[in-house]
Order: C-alpha cells, then sequence, then structure tokens
C-alpha cells in the first residue's frame, strides 16, 4: 500500500530531488496508484509541493506545466486510498503550516485526534488520517524548533499502522522518518541519503541499505543517517547490500512486468534452489535458526498466508504431509488472527508471503508467537517486516516482483515450501537420504521444464485472445491441482475482471456443476496417470460430466496423456514431472491464459484497478 520516497541531497539547490523522487515513485507506483504527490524544500526556505490524482503520469505532467523550484530535499507518495476518495485534494503530501508529511497506514485513533485539534481551532481540509499527523507535527514543531523530537512525539500519540515522511522548510537539508508496523528503509549513497517503502525507491542511485527496526524515527542528511526509537533513545539498523540491480526491475524488452515476470520463473525456482546442499549433497537451509531438537518435535504445521501465497501453502500441504507425515494446517491469515487456533510450542507456523509486509500475515505471526508457536517465514523480500519478527526465515530469490499480481513468487514459495517439507523429512527420517536426493534432482530438472511450457503458450496465447469477451471462466482441479485451479481463477479476476472460480474437481457434483451451460469455458487441471491412476481417472470422468452438459473444456495435461484427447476442446500439455511438483508447471499457462486476455481486453496488466502490491493494512 503506498509508495514513500524521500532524498535529501548535496547542499546546492538543483533538480536532482525531484527526479530522484520521480524516479522512486514510478518503481514504487505498484504499491498504489490512485493519486501522487510530491513536496521539496529550497535552501532559500521554500517548501513547494505538486499533487494530482489517478497514475503518476499525471503529476508528471502537472509539474511539467507548472515547474518546481530546485531544491535539496524532496518528499513523494503514490498513494492506495484508505480514508477518503482518490482526489487532488486527498493526494498526499499534507501541508501544515511549513512542513509537508507523507504517510502509509492507518491512523486508527485520528477522528480523537482530529476533534482535539478542532477544538484547538486547527481545520482539517481534507478527507484524510494522514492530515491529524501532518497538524500534529507542526505543532510540535512550533514547540521543539526540532524536527526528529517533533516525529517522535507524534509518533508515540499515534495508533494503527504508520510510515510517516517529513519535510520542513527551515530544514532543507533534513528528511524525517518513522515507521511502527510499515515499512521503510534507508539507501545509503555518497553525500546524497535515501528514503523509501522498500529499495525499489533507490536502487538506481545505491544498493547499500540499512533496514530499520520497528518504531523508529530516521533522519537523513546528505552527511548521515541517525535512527533513534518513539523516545529519542540511540537505535542502530541492520546495513545490507541490495542483491540485485535496476535491470531487475525494468521491463527489459517485455510488453509488461506481468509478463516477464511470468518468463522470469525459470530463473526464480533455480534461483530459491541455489547453494541448498552440503558438500555431502545433504539438503542444508542455513538461513533456519530453528535448532533440530525444536524441528524433531513439531507435532503439527500451519500455513498462514493470504491471496496466492496462501495458495502456495495449499500445495505445500499435500507435498510436506506426504513427506513428512506432519499434519498440516492451511489457513488465510487474517481468519487464523481472529478466531481460537489450537497452536502451542510443539506448532510450526509458517508464514508465507512475497512483501515480508502483509500485515494480515504478520499479525498472525505475532499471534502464533504470542501462544508459544515456533513461526518461520517463507519471504521474497529482504529487510521487511515478517521475517525480522519471525523466529526463523527462509528466502525465496525470485527477485523484485513488480507486477501486482504475483506470478514468480508463487513458484518461488511453492519451491520453498518443498524445500522445508524435504529438509523435515531429512531430519525427521520419514525419507531415506537418497530419497531426498532423488527429490532434489527432479526439482532441480523442474526449471527447464517450466521453460518448454513458456515455449509452448502461442497456442493458450491464441485462445486467451479469442476469449477476451468471455464473462465467466471456470477452474477445476483435484489433489494439487485444486489450489492451481483457485489460482487460475485469481489469476484472471485480478487481471481481466472476469467472474472465475475455481473448485475442487471432486466437489462439481455437489453443487458448482449447476453453472455448466452450454459454452461455459472450464479449465481443467488434470493429476498425471502415472501418479494414484485412481485421481485421474476420476478427474476424466469429471470432463466427461461437463462435456456432456456443453461445456468448452481447456484441459492441462501431461505428455502423453491421450486419454484426456477425447473429452477435451484444448488440451495444453506439460512436461511430465512427480505429482506433487506438477503445480509449478500446470499453473504457467493459466497465469499466461489470464495475462493475454487481460491484454486483449486493453487492461494495465501490471496494475489493476483497486489493489496494491503489499497490503499494509488490515
Ligand atoms: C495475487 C496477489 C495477492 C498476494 C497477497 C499476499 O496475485 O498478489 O493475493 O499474494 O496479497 O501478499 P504477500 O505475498 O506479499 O504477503
Amino acid at each position: 500500500m503506498c509508495g514513500i520516497v524521500g532524498y535529501v541531497g548535496q547542499g546546492h539547490a538543483d533538480g536532482r530531488p525531484r527526479e530522484v523522487v520521480l524516479e522512486g515513485l514510478r518503481r514504487l507506483e505498484y504499491r498504489g496508484y490512485d493519486s501522487a504527490g510530491i513536496a521539496q524544500v529550497s535552501p532559500d526556505g521554500t517548501l513547494s509541493t505538486a499533487k494530482k490524482a489517478g497514475k503518476l503520469a499525471n503529476l508528471v505532467e502537472e509539474i511539467d506545466l507548472h515547474p518546481l523550484p530546485d531544491a535539496t530535499a524532496a518528499i513523494g507518495h503514490t498513494r492506495w486510498a484508505t480514508h477518503g476518495a482518490p482526489t487532488d485534494r486527498n493526494a498526499h503530501p499534507h501541508v501544515a503550516g511549513r512542513l509537508a508529511v507523507i504517510h502509509n497506514g492507518i491512523v486508527e485513533n485520528f477522528v480523537t485526534l482530529k476533534a482535539e485539534l478542532a477544538a484547538q481551532g486547527v481545520e482539517c481540509t481534507s478527507e484524510t488520517d494522514t492530515e491529524v499527523a501532518a497538524h500534529l507535527l507542526a505543532r510540535a514543531y512550533d514547540a521543539t524548533g526540532d524536527l526528529t523530537a517533533a516525529m517522535t512525539q507524534v509518533a508515540r500519540r499515534l495508533e494503527g499502522t504508520f510510515t510517516l515522511l517529513a519535510v520542513h522548510a527551515d530544514h532543507p537539508r533534513t528528511v524525517v522518518g518513522a515507521r511502527h508496523d510499515s515499512p521503510l528503509v534507508v539507501g545509503i549513497g555518497e553525500g546524497e541519503n535515501f528514503l523509501g517503502s522498500d529499495v525499489a525507491a533507490f536502487i538506481s542511485a545505491t544498493r547499500e541499505a540499512l533496514e530499520l527496526g520497528q518504531d523508529q524515527v530516521v533522519t537523513i542528511t546528505p552527511e548521515g543517517v541517525v535512527v533513534t526509537d518513539f523516545h529519542g533513545a540511540p537505535a542502530e539498523g541492520r546495513r545490507y547490500t541490495v542483491d540485485w540491480d535496476t535491470a531487475a526491475a525494468e521491463k527489459g524488452g517485455f510488453a509488461s512486468f506481468m509478463d516477464k515476470e511470468i518468463h522470469d520463473q525459470p530463473h526464480a525456482v533455480a534461483d530459491t534452489l541455489l547453494g541448498r546442499t552440503d558438500v555431502r549433497g545433504r539438503l542444508v537451509l542455513d538461513e533456519l535458526r530453528i535448532t533440530e531438537e525444536v524441528l524433531r518435535a513439531v507435532d503439527k504445521i500451519v500455513v498462514v498466508a493470504c491471496g496466492t501465497a496462501a495458495y502456495a501453502g495449499h500445495v505445500a500441504k499435500y507435498a510436506i504431509e506426504h513427506w513428512c507425515r506432519i499434519p498440516v494446517e492451511v489457513e488465510l491469515a487474517h481468519e487464523f488472527r481472529y478466531r481460537d487456533p489450537v497452536v502451542n510450542a510443539r506448532t510450526l507456523v509458517v508464514a508465507v508471503s512475497q512483501s515480508g509486509e502483509t500485515m494480515d500475515t504478520l499479525m498472525a505471526v505475532r499471534h502464533a508467537k504470542e501462544q508459544g508457536a515456533t513461526t518461520l517465514a517463507i519471504v521474497n523480500t529482504h529487510g521487511s517486516t515478517i521475517p525480522r519478527e519471525a523466529d526463523a526465515v527462509l528466502y525465496t530469490h525470485a527477485g523484485p516482483e513488480i507486477a501486482v499480481a504475483s506470478t514468480k513468487a508463487f513458484l518461488a514459495q511453492i519451491t520453498a515450501t518443498y524445500l522445508l517439507g524435504l529438509y523435515l523429512a531429512q531430519l525427521r527420517g520419514t525419507m531415506f537420504s537418497d530419497e531426498v536426493e532423488g527429490k532434489l534432482v527432479e526439482l532441480r530438472a523442474m526449471p527447464e521444464r517450466i521453460q518448454t511450457v513458456l515455449d509452448r503458450s502461442d497456442r493458450v496465447r491464441e485462445i486467451a485472445r479469442w476469449m477476451a469477451d468471455t464473462p465467466s471462466v471456470l477452474f477445476l482441479g483435484r489433489h494439487v491441482g485444486f489450489p492451481v485451479a483457485l489460482e487460475g481463477a485469481l489469476k484472471l479476476k485480478e487481471l481481466a475482471y472476469i467472474h472465475a472460480e475455481g473448485f475442487a474437481a471432486g466437489e462439481l457434483k455437489h453443487g458448482p456443476i449447476a453453472l455448466v451451460e452450454p459454452g461455459q469455458p472450464v479449465f481443467v487441471v488434470v493429476p498425471s496417470p502415472r501418479g494414484r491412476h485412481s485421481l485421474h481417472a476420476k478427474v476424466v470422468s469429471n470432463i466427461q460430466e461437463i462435456r456432456a452438459r456443453g461445456a468448452r473444456t481447456l484441459v492441462i495435461a501431461e505428455d502423453g496423456d491421450e486419454a484426456v484427447r477425447p473429452f477435451a476442446d484444448e488440451v495444453f500439455y506439460v512436461p511430465q514431472c512427480p505429482t506433487l511438483l506438477a503445480p509449478l508447471l500446470t499453473v504457467v499457462p493459466l497465469q499466461v491464459f489470464a495475462c493475454e486476455l487481460a491484454t486483449a481486453k486493453g487492461l494495465d496488466v501490471d496494475q489493476p484497478r483497486n489493489l496494491a502490491k503489499s497490503v499494509t493494512v488490515e
């Protein structure tokens, strides 16, 4: 939610603050795109702002029409509206006196604070919760004359979640930020420093970053970075070097980030598998900071996640239960937190998240820790909050995922859960070492097979273009094909705004078959006939049942499966692989289908309406 950028540069005023901020916002636009804005400070004490509803391009146009003066510091924001419609007035920054503020998150006590301000004669002009923070900060600054001290005071008063950045006309070489349950990282440059919701904000200028802890205030000047807690006591961030560069955050010749990321998937899986074995070929997960003793004692695993990440958890359930004989529950993080889950010291709670910032998932981790469970994060974004709060982390190495809807992170998440399952099986002795090795060999062959699926995707693209006007698509799957069906439906909803539902194929006769009428397109994910034979036969029967009722059947099956042909209007073949690994292949045609169909409809596949990449509010 909301992208935030801050910059302070060399002593002399120029256009660099504006350029850095607009470039950072361009890279962060995937976080929110309802409106965008910038505030700058110049050495002569001028505070200048520009903001516009709609995408970043509208702000750029506004600045072209009404150029901003040269400056030394700037902050910028792309918004995902929570309080107040996406209008020019509600766009950030919000100005109070000589100070401007941008905000990500929700100030939950803003009604009380607004009433308090009103009683003191301060009127808010927008409908946002943010403006309250701007007025409080201006008043605290007027009382102290110290922007950092003012920020610590205000941060202590706000409830909810927030990242705040502020500039003040009296301090042309300073940007102050604060974070509570919302992301903020520092970029370290030479004679210039940066702030961003994530490192993409400043990656074109520096790969040196500083991870901030929870409830910290940061002050950046050209000379350095000072971090304190909310009471002004010195604190330290963790310095690290970002392991990807600008090329990874560019489209690289593809029409969209979504298309590029779908094509990146062989690398995302290969990179997630890299370096996971020791000299004897045994699986090692070095990053896991949980003792073998604790892992051996685990008697239940609960996967908590949201959306696509939760579907990765569903795939994990099939694999981990089969390999480790440990019961695995998968629960949407927001549901987990608000019921009374039975977890204890022998429960391993696995939080799966691309961003590492999803508030629902973070809250589930906290709740699990309070109950005494051991928590493990499977996360793609270094420096994010969930891995810092969980007991252990297993990073996926998908690289930056810019398109709002998740694709390569999903495959990397599934891969990481396979590694976890195999590691537990090795540790607990539920698989022989040679069996684990055999599975690793199969896993390492998957990137090439994914590439084969991509190389064969012309037909699926063609069909997607023909189907641009279709009002509804159903997706069926069984066993590991079930979460694939759910993900196929989610991708189509998100990207193409088409009604789409995913079902367990076995559930068909219990209701959903009523939706099937002549011409209804139905994707069916068919398990391998070489796997459990009855499963394959049952899905083939399901295809016949819907075909008999006039459905148009679009079947995803493995090479050599001739049994499906007579009942399929189209078959998209994927290479053969072990049953449990098949989701890494079978989901790819569904991603391509959704992306191509949405493109054919003229939609923006990278930034679908109403969505934000990183959901940092509940
Ligand atoms: C769907 C999608 C979302 C995310 C979900 C969790 O394409 O991207 O459903 O998977 O919001 O996000 P992370 O993985 O960042 O926790």
